[in-house]
C-alpha cells in the first residue's frame, strides 16, 4: 500500500512538473526567435528554418559585356531592381535603384548604388577633376562620384572612400558576377538602400 502511495505520488510530480514546464518552454521558444532574428536579420519572424527574407534581385537584371568598357573611366548607368518580401496585400515591394558601374584604370570593374550615404540624393560621376573643383569645392586627383545635395565625393579609386563632404561612409556596393565576358549585377551590398 505504502508503496503503491508512493507510486502515485512519484507520478503526480512528473505530470506537475510537465505542466510547469509548458509554459517555461513556450515562452523560451517566443524568446528564441526575436533573438535568432537578432543574429541573423534575415529570417523571417517565428520561422528559423524558413528561407531568408534578403531582397531578391529582379527581371531584367543589370548584364554588361566586356567591350563595354572600352578604356578605363568608362562609366555606365543602370537601373537595378530588388523584391523585397513585405507584410502588405501583395506581400512584396519592388525598390529600383540607381548604381553606376565603372572600369578603373587597374582593369577591375565594380559598381556602387548611386543613393548618397548622407541624405539619399542621387549622385554624379564627375570625370573631370576641374570640374568638381568648380561644382563641388573639392578637386580630386581623378575621376569620383560627387552629390550635389551636400557636396559629398567620393574617391572610386579607393573604393569609394569619402574625401569630402558631410557623407559619413561610402556608397552601397553591387556584387557583380563575371562568367566569361559577361558581367552581372547579382545583389545589392546588404544594409539599408541608401
Ligand atoms: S545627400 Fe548627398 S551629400 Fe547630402
Amino acid at each position: 500500500m505504502t508503496d503503491q502511495n508512493n507510486n502515485d505520488g512519484i507520478k503526480r510530480r512528473v505530470i506537475l512538473k510537465t505542466v510547469a514546464a509548458i509554459p517555461l518552454a513556450a515562452t523560451f521558444g517566443l524568446l528564441l526567435s526575436p533573438f535568432l532574428r537578432f543574429l541573423r536579420p534575415t529570417l523571417g519572424p517565428l520561422d528559423v528554418l524558413g528561407k531568408s527574407d534578403q531582397p531578391l534581385a529582379e527581371e531584367p537584371i543589370p548584364t554588361f559585356t566586356d567591350d563595354m568598357f572600352p578604356e578605363p573611366w568608362t562609366c555606365i548607368e543602370f537601373m537595378f531592381s530588388q523584391k523585397y518580401l513585405e507584410y502588405n496585400p501583395e506581400l512584396k515591394e519592388v525598390r529600383t535603384i540607381p548604381g553606376f558601374i565603372v572600369k578603373l584604370p587597374s582593369g577591375d570593374i565594380v559598381a556602387y548604388s548611386r543613393i548618397c550615404p548622407h541624405l539619399g540624393c542621387i549622385f554624379n560621376f564627375v570625370k573631370n577633376p576641374e570640374e568638381c573643383a568648380k561644382g563641388y569645392n573639392y578637386k580630386p586627383d581623378g575621376p569620383v562620384f560627387a552629390c550635389p545635395c551636400h557636396l559629398s565625393v567620393y574617391d572610386i579609386a579607393q573604393a569609394g572612400k569619402v574625401v569630402s563632404g558631410p557623407a559619413p561612409r561610402p556608397p552601397r556596393k553591387f556584387e557583380l558576377e563575371k562568367s566569361g565576358n559577361t558581367i552581372t549585377v547579382k545583389s545589392l551590398e546588404a544594409g539599408s538602400i541608401a
